[in-house]
């Protein structure tokens, strides 16, 4: 029987050059690298090369990529149509101190297809999309707190920094979760502000926002939480967070970062319920560094210039031409047919996993919505964060692992996004290498 340490010989044997790099940026970068969501133990790969479907590592190691960087390719790596696009604009200067066409395309084709937004801006990341919307709503309601869901991630700004991966022993009771800090260097008076509830526990949640809703200016809540494991909420939770916001004044904030790869119109046109304002970011530039914010215009009116504005917006390199760009060409591209073929490919996968963990006899639940898929090695259903506390937390790393060496790329919480350049025989190379790590474990 192989030991839990195989796949990691395996994964050192494979990549000394990722390993002897990784130590170089080591020197220069905490960590090694500008972004912890993407650290694994004991070090991560470096990517020399990406295109369609396909990886290559600084050892020359080919992978499929099932999680297209952490969602965002859905027309895979360096999809033709916008490298052209953008490789002419390049001629034409990358970032002008004016407005551009480019802006508006992207603009008007969200606007026409997310039921929220009556006006959109946009920014550099998610991160700055969220700030905005909750930014937003407490101008336009002059209240300062804001609801989030326990567990979900919503960038790294302060307000945000809170209840995101939580030690449990200081979480508080289930139904009446407590705030707690995601970050050191939080500003003094920022777990006051947030009002923690529950995912999915639609009782609980409408208790805690009814003792808090005369302090709110908003509930912000991602529809298909990404950072627990690609967990769709029901269409009842968010129904009542609709009806309950709107009766009492308070402005209901979609986090679409992730979920926006669900419909054309984004998850609120899939649940049929619209929320005030909507985040975006991800799939909208295309692969360049990009968020958007936008929702009823009363509130976006907030930000025109014309009109005062009441809430400061700014950026060097918002809306530059070159991300508007590759996100218009790239929204172009995704008709309904797309959404159709990625969501059945992701059926197939999910179809897939479920079938190979019954055979193997490994308790799983896979999570998922349109084309993100999400594998828990969990023997009971997950509603909500707490749930994934009883994930068996080895396998994972070494399934993780594993499949790095069999030439599959997802994220290290076994999360998943497809991009139409995954094809059946993909998906039955992932099934197969799914198997054998599988077989492999412990
Ligand atoms: C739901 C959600 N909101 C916001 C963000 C932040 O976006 P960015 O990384 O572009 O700042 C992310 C990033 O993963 C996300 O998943």
């Amino acid at each position: 029987m192989p030991s839990a340490t195989d796949e990691l010989a395996r994964y050192l044997e494979l990549t000394p050059a990722s390993k002897a790099k990784w130590q170089t940026a080591t020197e220069y970068l905490p960590g090694g690298d500008s972004r912890n969501s993407i650290f694994w133990d004991p070090y991560p790969i470096f990517l020399t090369e990406a295109s369609g479907n396909r990886t290559v590592d600084a050892d020359g190691n080919e992978r499929t990529d099932f999680i297209n960087t952490m969602t965002t390719m859905i027309l895979g790596h360096a999809f033709p149509p916008v490298m052209e696009a953008v490789t002419e604009q390049l001629s034409r200067g990358v970032a002008y101190n004016a407005p551009n066409e480019h802006q508006v395309r992207l603009a008007r084709l969200l606007c026409e297809r997310i039921p929220s937004f009556d006006l959109v801006r946009f920014t550099n990341s998610g991160t700055e999309a969220t700030l905005n919307t909750i930014r937003a709503a407490r101008a336009f309601t002059g209240r300062s707190k804001f609801a989030k869901v326990e567990g979900g991630y919503h960038g790294t700004h302060d307000a945000v920094s809170v209840s995101v991966r939580v030690d449990l022993s200081k979480a508080g009771d289930p139904d009446r979760p407590q705030a707690v800090a995601a970050s050191d260097g939080l500003a003094e008076g920022v777990l006051d502000q947030v009002v923690i509830i529950p995912f999915n526990e639609v009782s609980a949640s409408q208790r805690i926002l009814d003792e808090n809703k005369d302090e709110l200016a908003a509930v912000i809540v991602e529809p298909v939480m990404g950072s627990v494991g690609m967990l769709p909420a029901t269409t009842e939770y968010l129904s009542m967070l609709r009806e309950f916001t709107e009766a009492n004044g308070i402005v209901l904030i979609f986090d679409e970062v992730i979920s926006f790869r669900v419909a054309p119109g984004g998850s609120q046109q899939y649940y049929g319920v619209t929320p005030d304002m909507t985040s975006l970011g991800k799939i909208i530039g295309g692969g360049f560094a990009v968020g958007a914010f936008g929702g009823r215009k009363d509130i976006m009116d907030l930000y025109d210039p014309t009109k005062g504005p009441r809430v400061s917006h700014a950026g060097t390199f918002n809306a530059n031409p070159v991300t508007m760009l590759a996100g218009a060409v790239t929204m172009e591209h995704l008709d309904d047919g797309v959404y159709r073929s990625l969501a059945e490919n992701t059926e197939k996968l999910r179809q897939g996993i479920r079938q190979v963990c019954d055979e193997l006899e490994v308790p799983v639940q896979v999570t998922g919505l349109g084309s993100l898929f999400g594998i828990h090695f969990n023997g009971s259903e997950i509603h909500n964060y707490r749930d994934l506390a009883a994930t068996d937390r080895d396998l994972r790393a070494h399934v993780f692992l594993g499949l790095l060496n069999e030439g599959i790329m997802i994220a290290p919480n076994l999360v998943g996004a497809l991009s139409t350049c995954l094809e059946d025989k993909d998906i039955a190379a992932f099934l197969d290498a799914f198997r054998c790590v599988l077989e492999r474990r412990p």
